[in-house]
């Protein structure tokens, strides 16, 4: 080896001990001769103190720059009474250098490595990532990365699951997004489709008798990205057989309650995890992944504005719409122009408008407060739970409208007030969810999960009749806000997988073509499933309080798709065209 030791392991008890270290030079003090070095590696920095009079080593030193590579030969010493630096890990010591080896040069970075990269443009961090790399902040993201697969490898294990690989040129397997595709050279005109998850592979599996799989696996998925949605990310997937939902939820939940302290032992978490109804849930939330750290619950108005004269109310009840409310704590006092803020902000979203009331010492304020009386403000104040010194938002709209706003605006007050607490990790589970949704555009349903759940068993009988009614046994786990993971009891059985198709509006040639194989596979003897994929990266961004997923991955693409560094996508060469087959026409 290069080096004796790393860095950042250089403790009190080396005092004495000659060492090698090999590094990059973090940064560099000239003291009126002496020259300090802070010297970095993986495992983090230490100081080493370079002497006027140390010949050779003095003259490296005095021509390196910052990221120069350097192999440092000296003695651990203590600092001086007084010197330690009690902020680095390594303040008790220092090197003094006696060689020093210039192992490579560097020119000088775009961008400092020793701040957190929030001064520098994203785009310059990812054309140069490897740079962008070597700072603190991310490496922290990444190993804390490796200790979560670890942890749950060694789990998973410990439960009797195996890790199976499965291939990544495969059939379309849909899961809403666009598909990846591949040409294939050897069959001209024919194309693989990148799995956008292992979905049927893990359930073929369970067909296969492997009763227990996970997968460290990596999912393709052409769809708009966002701040936590890349074109390919990382599942923790796992299948079980003879199973039922709260089997699958019990493994999940004992998972990740023993996951968090071991990774991020300053993280709090509420245990057991609550299991809400979906349609509870978009009622008190207004949207499917709640933000549970923090009440603010939405309140449904409509009985208690019922024969209310106020035009608004009045109006979109009888359009068969819905009011609903928030209560903001201590928000009375919003100036006009912070209401003005609420205001546009759920007309943004889609809202007609807010109607604001502030219970104030002095009375009910607001624009509509003329249009309403007293009796309806101490019923709407007793419903919501409002104290004087509150401000209560209301929406009148299409239900849909006012829950989708009102959660917004929920979340809105969240950071506004600062109501959820940084350290907490509030899971809960998201369950009976309808099994199909109404797509506007095509005009046809669609699958709400994928088209492998199991319906509810009592809700069989509506799969064609009426789709709107069945529900299904799909489950998401959310945290703070995020979709953290998804999952399902399966079909096992051909006929009611076919049904399923069919609701969704493949005749059977386009099943059997897409699907056969599914089909065959249930022929012989499919036991019952189920399982889930939570997402590693959106979960790695929790743990690590990153605000984007791209914070979490080594090489992350743009919100375009692009890998600057790479310049990928790109152009290919003629000749790989011609040997494909293709030809392009733009
Ligand atoms: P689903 O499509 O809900 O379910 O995905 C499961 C979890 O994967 C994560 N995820 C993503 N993370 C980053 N970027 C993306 N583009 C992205 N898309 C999804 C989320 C999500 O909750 N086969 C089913 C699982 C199953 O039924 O077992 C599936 O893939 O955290």
């Amino acid at each position: 080896m290069i080096k004796s030791i790393n860095c950042g392991e250089l403790r009190l008890s080396h005092a004495g001990q000659k060492v090698t270290l090999a590094g990059w030079m973090h940064k560099r003090r000239d003291h009126g001769g002496l020259i300090f070095i802070d010297l970095r590696d993986r495992s983090g920095l230490v100081q080493v103190r370079v002497d006027p009079n140390a010949g050779e080593a003095y003259h490296a030193a005095d021509d390196a720059r910052g990221e120069y590579v350097l192999q440092i030969r000296g003695t651990v010493h203590a600092r001086p009474d007084g010197l330690a630096n009690p902020n680095m890990e390594t303040g008790e010591v220092e090197v003094e250098a006696e060689q020093i080896k210039v192992l490579n040069t560097s020119k000088v970075p775009p961008f400092p490595i020793d701040d957190d990269g929030t001064k520098t443009t994203e785009t310059l961090r990812l054309k140069y990532r490897y740079l962008d790399l070597r700072r603190q902040r991310l490496q922290k993201n990444l190993i804390l990365r490796h200790k979560v697969i670890t942890f749950m490898r060694d789990y998973l294990d410990a439960q009797g699951f195996i890790e199976i690989e499965t291939p990544m040129l495969i059939k379309s397997t849909p899961e809403g997004a666009r598909d990846y595709v591949v040409p294939c050279r050897v069959q001209p005109g024919k194309f693989y489709a990148l799995p956008q998850s292992p979905q049927q592979l893990k359930q073929l599996l369970m067909v296969a008798g492997y009763e227990r799989y996970f997968q460290i696996a990596r999912c393709f998925r052409d769809e708009d990205l966002r701040g936590d949605r890349q074109p390919e990310f990382t599942q923790l997937d796992l299948e079980m057989s003879f199973v039922e939902r709260d089997d699958v939820l019990n493994l999940v939940e004992a998972l990740f309650t023993a996951l968090v302290p071991a990774v991020t032992p300053h993280k709090r978490i509420l245990t057991p995890f609550p299991k809400l109804a979906y349609r509870d849930v978009l009622d008190r939330y207004g949207i499917d992944k709640p933000d549970l750290r923090f009440g603010l619950e939405m309140t449904d108005l409509t009985e208690v504005v019922k024969g209310s004269e106020f035009k608004v109310f009045a109006d979109t009840l009888a359009g068969g719409g819905v009011v609903k409310a928030i209560c903001a704590p201590g928000c009375a006092a919003y100036s006009r122009k912070q209401i003005d803020e609420i205001t546009e902000f759920v007309k943004g979203q889609g809202a007609k408008g807010l109607v604001t009331l502030a219970y104030t010492a002095e009375g009910v304020k607001g624009s509509a407060v003329k249009f309403l009386k007293e009796t309806e403000f101490a019923a709407i104040a007793d419903r919501v739970g409002a104290q004087t010194g509150d401000l209560v938002c209301l929406v009148a709209d299409q239900r849909a409208v006012a829950n989708k706003t009102l959660g917004l605006l929920r979340l809105e007050f969240r950071d506004r007030l600062n109501l959820a607490p940084a350290d907490l990790l509030a899971f809960a589970w998201v369950v009976d969810f309808p099994m199909f949704e109404w797509d506007e555009e095509l005009q046809k349903w669609t699958f709400a999960h994928h088209p492998f759940t199991m319906p509810k068993e009592e809700d069989l009988p509506y799969i064609e009749s009426d789709p709107g009614r069945v529900f299904s046994n799909a489950y998401d786990m959310v945290c703070n806000g995020c979709e953290l993971a998804s999952g399902s009891i399966r079909i096992h059985r051909r006929e009611l997988q076919a049904q399923i198709f069919k609701a969704l509006g493949y005749d059977t040639d386009e099943m059997e073509r897409r699907f056969g194989h599914m089909l065959d596979a249930f022929d012989y003897g499919a036991p019952p499933h189920g399982g889930m994929a939570p997402g590693i990266d959106r979960l790695v961004m929790l743990l690590a309080d990153e605000p984007n997923i791209r914070e979490v991955l080594s090489f992350p693409k743009t919100a375009s798709g692009s890998d600057l560094m790479f310049d990928a996508p790109a152009e290919i060469d003629e000749k790989q065209l011609r040997e494909l087959r293709i030809k392009l026409d733009l």
